[in-house]
């Protein structure tokens, strides 16, 4: 078979700061395992708009045609000022994922002992916290039509969007997130807004069908977002797969950021159905943005990419041996003291960005 292509895009902000690390982890973890792969960096982003006019450049856009699986950074999408609408469409992040046809972004949750001081949270509570959200990655109010901002008859303006699934979306997206239920502890959460809206009223009809017809095996329980937002910092344990829709996924899983110490430490993969040849295409980025605050200042948290990273080899690679070294090396770093600002105590001393991307490579 051919060597699975990898596609670097670092981006915006933290962006390529955060994704030079990972890459050195994932070009370490290739050469340890001898992994048929073949990795090129692209430019990507608002400054290569500024230098080049387009925010993905023509080069890009083809290598992300012929990519498998695409390392991405952040993007940001505030800083985009006298872009043209044409460009900003073209280049967004929203395109990409439609281009790669991802639909389901997996987004794990799991605490580290090491962190129990840093998070908001009781140690009783973060124990054994390990969950991952399934966000339905292509429909919804972020794609739906009509939107915009338009005048109504009083001259008014008023911005619309629309919130729409269709049940072949809700039926891909449930049936992947029972599967990575059944070898996980069977336990399904779809997470809806079926008392106030159609679309949401659909979604529990639909997964509930699917349940009926296909996983009698697993566990599935109903519930509504607003009580899931609850349930997150109460009782985190019961959840095993969270499926939910793309804006509760967005919102839900930046809350449960917090159980993790820090936004910086929560990775992210987005999988396509497969291709023909059997493989889907991916994308796979930290759940984090481009952190204007603090970019440029070599001080970000990498581990949310190094851990995408550990998603890419256990979901586009197929080595789940190299994925749970890249965890494990995580945690050991933690456990050995490694922080960066972030996920520093208040007068605790802070490693940089490379110098935590070296306490990971040291326990590879
Ligand atoms: P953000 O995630 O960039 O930052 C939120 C807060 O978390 C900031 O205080 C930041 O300093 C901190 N933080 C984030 N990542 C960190 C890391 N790795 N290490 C240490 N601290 C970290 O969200 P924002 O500030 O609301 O948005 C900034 C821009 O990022 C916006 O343009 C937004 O659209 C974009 N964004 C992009 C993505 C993405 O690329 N997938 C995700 C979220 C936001
Ligand atoms: C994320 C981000 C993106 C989203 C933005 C930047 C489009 O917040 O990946 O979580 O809302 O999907
Ligand atoms: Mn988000």
């Amino acid at each position: 078979t051919r060597p699975l292509h990898v596609l670097v895009l670092g981006g915006d902000g933290i962006g390529p700061e955060v994704t030079a690390q990972a890459l050195r982890v994932l070009r370490h973890m290739q050469a340890k395992y001898a992994l048929p792969m073949q990795i090129e960096e692209q430019p990507y982003g608002n400054a290569t708009w500024r230098a080049t006019g387009s925010l993905m450049p023509a080069a890009t856009h083809a290598a992300v045609d012929r990519t498998d699986a695409v390392l991405f950074g952040a993007v940001d999408s505030l800083d985009r000022a006298g872009m043209p609408a044409e460009e900003r469409a073209r280049g967004s992040l929203l395109s990409l994922r439609r281009r790669l046809g991802l639909f389901a972004n997996l987004r794990p949750v799991r605490t580290e002992r090491a962190l129990d001081e840093v998070s908001p949270f009781k140690p009783r509570t973060l124990a054994g916290v390990d969950l991952v959200f399934v966000r339905e990655l292509s429909g919804g109010v972020y794609y739906g039509e009509p939107r915009g901002i338009e005048r109504d008859a009083d001259g008014r303006r008023r911005g619309i969007n629309t919130h729409i699934y269709d049940e072949d979306q809700i039926i891909r997206a449930a049936r992947f997130a029972f599967a990575l239920a059944r070898g996980r502890r069977g336990v399904l959460t779809s997470v809806d807004k079926a008392n106030v809206m159609e679309a949401g009223a659909l979604w529990r009809q639909v997964v509930t069908a699917l349940h009926h017809d296909e996983f009698r095996d697993v566990k599935l329980d109903h519930m509504l977002a607003d009580t899931c937002g609850l349930m997150l910092n109460r009782d985190p344990k019961r959840f095993d797969v969270i499926l939910t829709d793309n804006l509760f996924g967005d919102v839900l899983s930046d809350a449960a950021a917090g159980m993790a110490g820090s936004l910086g430490m929560l990775p992210s993969g987005s999988l396509s159905v497969p291709k023909p040849d059997g493989r889907r295409r991916a994308l796979y980025e930290p759940v984090h943005g481009s952190a204007p605050d603090i970019a440029g200042k070599g001080v970000a948290n990498p581990l949310a990419a190094i851990l995408s990273v550990a998603l890419l080899l256990r979901w586009s690679a197929g080595v789940e041996a190299a994925a749970r070294e890249v965890e494990a090396a995580v945690t050991a770093a933690l456990d050995a003291g490694a922080r960066s600002a972030d996920i520093a105590l208040a007068g605790e001393p802070a490693l940089g960005t490379e110098a935590m991307g070296d306490a990971v490579l040291a326990r590879l």
